[in-house]
């Protein structure tokens, strides 16, 4: 399977100067570098979108890190799945939980933005995980993805990659704050159940899961390749272009 790494630029890049030295340093990274079988998705702050064009390519596609579910309307500060579309992206980060936590975005919600990207032809990245290290971890993932893919049928579930992000793990900056290969492999085996459940053994196949949090290249083969996922969400060290594609570098081995 393809692998995908996806950088979340979340809310940084201050201004166009800023953003034209991204550029230059991450052409320079992916210069001459083969990801023969890896695709990376940038997903920067929305102001952002079309001058990000610059940087598509065979290898690189853009996306957003959130949206509306309506079309289009009186709904101030939003942007629509249309939008996103015709300004360039393909793909949409939705439910992360800086999301869930600092603009009280819940799981019907969630599954409406899941809906309405699908039905725009947009890849949503649905990102599940739970809060505390300790914890019932499991039963949060379930109901994150049974009240989140509630609508989304056989047919649409492929274009769904799901996204593990142990919320204690998110900019955590401290090696304790890392999960195990095993931790990470019982997550997507919880995940791949559910899907094997809700749809069938060969769709589950096809759908990619991911890891996001904390990663980086030294942790980046433990967590992401080794536990047997398709690909990280990286959110710091996606604004390294020198670490980001280092980190796809390893993903694609
Ligand atoms: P992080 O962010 O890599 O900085 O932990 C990941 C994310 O929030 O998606």
């Amino acid at each position: 399977m393809e692998k995908l790494v996806v950088g979340n630029l979340k809310m940084n890049i201050l201004s166009p100067l800023e953003r034209e030295q991204y550029f230059k340093l991450f052409k320079k990274e992916l210069a001459g570098k083969k990801l023969s079988r890896t695709s990376i998705v940038l997903c920067p702050p929305a102001i952002h979108l079309e001058a990000f064009k610059k940087l598509k390519s065979k290898k690189v596609f853009l996306g957003v890190q959130n949206m509306f579910w309506e079309r289009n309307g009186s709904y101030t500060g939003e942007i629509s799945p249309d939008m996103v579309r015709n300004f360039g992206a393909e793909w949409v980060i939705l439910g992360h939980s800086e999301r869930r936590r600092y603009f009280g975005e819940n799981d019907e919600e969630i599954g409406l933005k899941v809906m309405a990207a699908l039905k725009t032809g947009l890849r949503p990245l649905l990102c599940v995980g739970e809060k505390e290290k300790q914890g019932n971890g499991s039963a949060t993932i379930m109901s994150q993805l049974k009240n989140c893919l509630k609508e989304v049928g056989a047919a649409r579930i492929e274009n769904v990659v799901i996204c593990y992000e142990p919320v204690w793990a998110i900019s955590a900056n401290n090696p304790d704050h890392l999960p195990t290969t095993d931790g990470v492999m019982s997550a997507r085996i919880l995940i791949k159940r559910f899907l094997v459940e809700k749809y069938s053994a060969k769709t589950a196949d096809k759908v990619k899961i991911i890891y996001g949090g904390s990663v980086d290249s030294k942790n980046a083969k433990n967590i992401c390749v080794d536990s047997g996922m398709d690909g990280a969400l990286v959110g710091r060290e996606s604004l390294a272009p020198y670490e980001f594609i280092k980190i796809a570098e390893i993903i694609n081995q």
